[in-house]
């Protein structure tokens, strides 16, 4: 009756952002294909617009075939982590390729899409960026689904004590602008408008992590153990809603028959 693709920009094994594509895919009970992408070659776009009027990336790489089943798909869904703010790099080349389908002729118009994306900070900048992506390329959009994974910097190992770890710069940052040494010094006060200025960006950046490490110390405070650990398995909200847009995927695809 239909067949949905499930592609994930994780390049980490049985990660949460699989977990949620596939959720949506095992949802829909239709004929479905799950490819991560970082077992596969997809190199960036490079401009070449040789596709232009052929709608056929000329890239040698495993797009050639990945594209084929993303036209052979009625729906497609797509996740990410979040990465540096943004969509993994996997996932972006991706993207980047998929205008070869969209010259002259639009040839994924009227596909049903879904989304995922996986992450604490930024993930809604990424989910609307995605969904934009999607739109554009003429995808029926269905749904999107946010769920939390586990930050980089509390599983990595050296993170908890490292320096340039998330809490731990943020941290430092703070204590530089409290230490009245800086403060009093008229000529330091230039340097303490560029530390405000930083910290203000990185409150809004980390306001994600903080919120759920209030103590922000986890060398003291044994809060940071529940980061280390985060399965978008153990968060009912966020499966409920993969699976309901699986079912949306099976409803959508039904009413067109
Ligand atoms: C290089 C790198 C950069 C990251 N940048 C961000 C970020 O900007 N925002 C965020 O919320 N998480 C960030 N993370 C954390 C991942 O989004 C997080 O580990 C997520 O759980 C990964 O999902 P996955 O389990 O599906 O791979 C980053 C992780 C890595 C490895």
């Amino acid at each position: 009756m239909g067949k949905v693709l499930g592609i994930s920009g994780s390049p980490v094994k049985d990660s949460n952002t699989d977990t949620l594509v596939k959720t949506i895919l095992e949802s829909t009970g239709l004929d479905q294909d799950f490819v991560k992408l970082s077992e596969i070659e997809v190199a960036p776009c490079r401009a070449c617009k040789k596709c232009a009027y052929t709608n056929q990336c000329v890239w040698d790489d495993d797009f050639k075939w990945l594209s084929q089943m993303v036209l052979d798909a009625d729906a497609l869904v797509i996740g990410t982590p979040v990465m540096y703010g943004s969509a993994s790099g996997f996932t972006k080349a991706f993207i980047e390729r998929l205008w070869s389908l969209r010259h002259v002729k639009l040839l994924t118009q009227g596909k049903i899409g879904a989304t995922a994306v996986v992450g604490w900070v930024s993930t809604e900048d990424v989910i609307n960026w995605l969904n934009q992506v999607m739109m554009v390329s003429g995808f029926k959009l269905v749904g999107s689904v946010i769920g939390h994974g586990s930050p980089g910097c509390f599983t990595c190992g050296p993170g908890e004590t490292c320096s340039y770890s998330i809490w731990n710069s943020l941290k430092k940052t703070y204590k530089i602008l409290e230490s009245s040494s800086i403060k009093n010094q008229p000529e330091s006060m230039e340097k303490v408008k560029e530390i405000e200025k930083m910290m203000d960006s990185q409150e809004n950046i980390y306001k994600g992590y903080l919120e759920e490490l209030a103590d922000n110390d986890p060398l003291k405070n044994p809060s940071y153990n529940v980061l280390k650990c985060i399965s978008v398995k153990d968060q009912p909200e966020t499966m409920e809603k993969a699976k309901g847009i699986g079912k949306l995927i099976y409803a959508k695809l039904k009413s067109k028959e």
